[in-house]
């Protein structure tokens, strides 16, 4: 195969995020070249310009290019499909529709956040917790997966403790209302107890996170954050098989020692082909009401991670007791954040670039469809 065979397709892994199928099999990539130094050419053609999902498209093409041993660097033309390509696209779109079924009750307009880390301590699960109110406030359904087995902590975080009901033969995820939104979540804590999850291996462990995926109805939720144990590629994988739009955040401190444990398992995220969508920086320094900051743990990992993975910054978190003390009484700090806001600048930035909810008005593929069938139904 020749370098450009090999990357177009490296290139089919990439999907539409609206469409849920590859870019490459809609006919949305054109020509496509890399030279003897490495440096590809890519050209892809979208649906209309200017939407939020094309900067997502974008930054899977570099990724999945870049994630090629021969390619160093990466020169993207972004352009329009013609009406005529347009209407091909759709057609194949439909069919890719109608070959894959969805697997689960996850709607693929939901945009799915995996919270990782290398490893443990960083603040992932009190990041989760937070985030999830901060979304739901702004008046969304926010599903959240605590796909920690081990060390499951997000219904006492959350507040959130009773039975699991089952209907139609699905788990219904707990709800909790905030503000305008809901929560709802399904977290080992609620199913089993702390020492018999503790004696579950590997597969087991697996598995159990596929059943939260698999046999739980998430059918009407706006996002789905996933709160994971550190370091974990195989639960990683499981669901990035079940929801391949995922995304992860990484979540480091500002330690270079921390950053480094990050950077392998942004690595590996690539390699398995799940995208990173910005990096945490979490335990950012502590101001003591003199108006000082301490660096307790270092400084700059954070900028450090975005930089080296090409991915932005999206928050510094810092050092609050406030997010210690929430999560003890199961009321996140976000609740009550008269502080910096930090967290709800993390929620709009989501919202507004890193995973906007699909369907945003102005962008749709869908809508564009739909458009199409109505005109033709007046012809
Ligand atoms: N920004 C922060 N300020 C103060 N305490 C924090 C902050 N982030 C996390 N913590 C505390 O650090 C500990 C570990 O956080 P946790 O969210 O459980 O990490 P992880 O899920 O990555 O293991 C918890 O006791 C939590 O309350
Ligand atoms: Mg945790």
């Amino acid at each position: 195969m020749t370098s450009s065979e090999i990357l177009r397709l490296r290139l089919s892994r990439v999907l539409d995020p609206e469409l849920g199928a590859s870019i490459v099999e809609l006919g949305m990539v054109g020509a496509i070249s890399v030279d003897q130094d490495g440096h590809a050419v890519v050209n892809v053609a979208l649906t209309t310009t200017g939407c939020p999902l094309r900067a997502q498209i974008e930054r899977d093409v570099r990724e999945a290019a870049l994630s090629l041993d021969e390619v160093t660097s990466v020169e993207l033309f972004m352009g329009v499909l013609d009406a005529t390509e347009r209407a091909s696209l759709m057609q194949k779109a439909r069919t890719i529709a109608q070959r894959s079924a969805p697997q689960t009750s996850v709607p693929f307009r939901a945009p799915v956040l995996m919270i990782a880390s290398g490893k443990g301590g960083v603040g992932k699960s009190s990041i989760t917790s937070n985030l999830a109110f901060a979304l739901a406030q702004t008046g969304l359904t926010i599903g959240v997966l605590d796909a920690d087995i081990w060390g499951f902590s997000l219904s006492r975080l959350l507040g959130m403790r009773g039975e699991v009901a089952a209907r139609n033969g699905k788990m219904q995820p707990l709800e909790r209302a905030v503000g305008r939104g809901r929560i709802k979540l399904l977290s080992m804590g609620l199913l089993a107890d702390e020492d018999q999850a503790l004696l579950w291996r590997g597969l087991m462990v697996q598995k159990a996170v596929a059943q939260f995926i698999e046999d739980a109805d998430w059918s009407d939720i706006d996002y789905l954050l996933i709160d994971t144990p550190p370091g974990t590629g195989d639960i990683a994988m499981t669901l990035s098989r079940l929801l391949p739009q995922m995304g992860q955040l990484l979540v480091t401190t500002p330690a270079v020692a921390a950053q480094r444990v990050a950077a392998r398992s942004a690595d590996f995220a690539r390699k398995s082909n799940i995208r990173v969508l910005g990096v945490i920086e979490n335990m950012s320094g502590l101001f003591c009401p003199c108006g000082t900051r301490h660096n307790l743990f270092g400084e700059g990992g954070g900028r450090a991670l975005a930089d080296e993975l090409g991915v932005p910054l999206l928050a510094e978190i810092a050092l609050r007791a406030e997010i210690g003390q929430g999560g003890d009484i199961g009321e996140p700090a976000v609740l009550h954040e008269a502080g910096d806001g930090v967290i709800h600048q993390l929620a709009q930035r989501i919202l507004s670039d890193v995973a906007p909810p699909i369907g945003a008005p102005g962008c749709s593929a869908r809508m564009l469809d739909s458009i199409e069938r109505a005109v033709g139904a007046l012809a």
